[in-house]
């Protein structure tokens, strides 16, 4: 499963189901207030969506679901909110990892896990063991992520590797930066989808969506589902990646007969 060439030097067919779907799964504390509900309410009615939208993308044949729960920005919103997410984070771990390993999914975690208490942390290993040889769908959490983090941390480990060389002698090109990114084990995104009706990346994958095809709907999270999946993939469909190069490029010349 070890998958590491960049999206921006191959061309996948357009016409096929996306490989690597990433969701930016937001609207939560809208849809609740809009219940005139405490906007956990939402972050809660949030959970359900994932599991439908896990099933959803197996029964599609998608092979990578990364979703965003939780940024590095997220820890400016109240206390009780973030408690309350963590709560619920640490919850779905206890009660969903032996469900997604039963379905044969593999269960990822990206982000920065020092800020997590260490019962999250051991569920979160404890999971990511488990499923790891499991192949139906690669399931990734976000969490704690943080575009920037996520380059960071990977110049901190490509310079450990450098073996002190001096920065201006030490050569080293795309490849050997993205191996240490978080999401390194898969193909970059090929269908990006942001729920909430936001137009921003909001730190989310800086160096993977460089060639992604984006999705941006208005529907809250809490009420996205298979059907508004299959929209964001028929959108992904029509699409035209060029990938820096001319649209007459693409055109596959079949060689006729005789
Ligand atoms: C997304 O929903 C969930 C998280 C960021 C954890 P929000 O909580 O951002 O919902 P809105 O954007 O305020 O409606
Ligand atoms: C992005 O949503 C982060 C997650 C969905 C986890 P936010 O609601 O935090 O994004 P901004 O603040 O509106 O950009
Ligand atoms: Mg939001």
């Amino acid at each position: 499963m070890q998958q590491r060439a960049s999206s921006t030097r191959e061309i996948p067919d357009a016409e096929s189901i996306p490989r690597h779907i990433a969701i930016i799964m937001d609207g939560n504390g809208r849809w609740a207030r809009n219940r005139f509900m405490p906007r956990v309410a939402g972050h809660r009615q949030g959970v359900e969506t994932v599991r439908s939208v896990i099933k959803a993308c197996i029964e599609r044949n998608v092979s990578y679901l990364t979703v965003f729960a939780f940024s590095s920005e997220n820890w400016r919103r109240p206390t009780d909110e973030i408690s309350f997410l963590m709560q619920l984070f640490a919850n779905a771990l206890e009660h969903e990892i032996n469900k997604l390993h039963e379905n044969g999914i593999c269960f990822k975690v990206v982000g920065d896990l020092s800020k997590f208490d260490a019962g999250i942390v051991q569920a979160i290993q404890r999971g990511q063991h488990l499923t790891s040889q499991n192949t139906r769908l690669v399931f990734t959490v976000a969490a704690n992520y943080g575009g920037r983090w996520d380059i960071m941390q990977a110049i901190r480990k490509l310079m450990a590797q450098s073996n002190g060389s001096a920065l201006e002698s030490f050569d080293f090109e795309e490849e050997d930066l993205s191996q240490y990114l978080a999401l390194n084990y898969a193909p970059e995104p090929d269908l990006f989808i942001r729920t909430g009706g936001e137009c921003r990346i909001s730190n989310f994958l800086l160096w993977q969506l460089a060639y992604t095809e984006l999705y941006f709907t208005d529907t809250l999270w809490p009420d996205f589902n298979a059907q508004e999946l299959d929209h964001a993939i028929q959108s992904y469909q029509k699409r035209e990646r060029r990938f820096g190069r001319t649209s007459e490029q693409l055109q596959v010349v079949v060689p006729t007969e005789g």
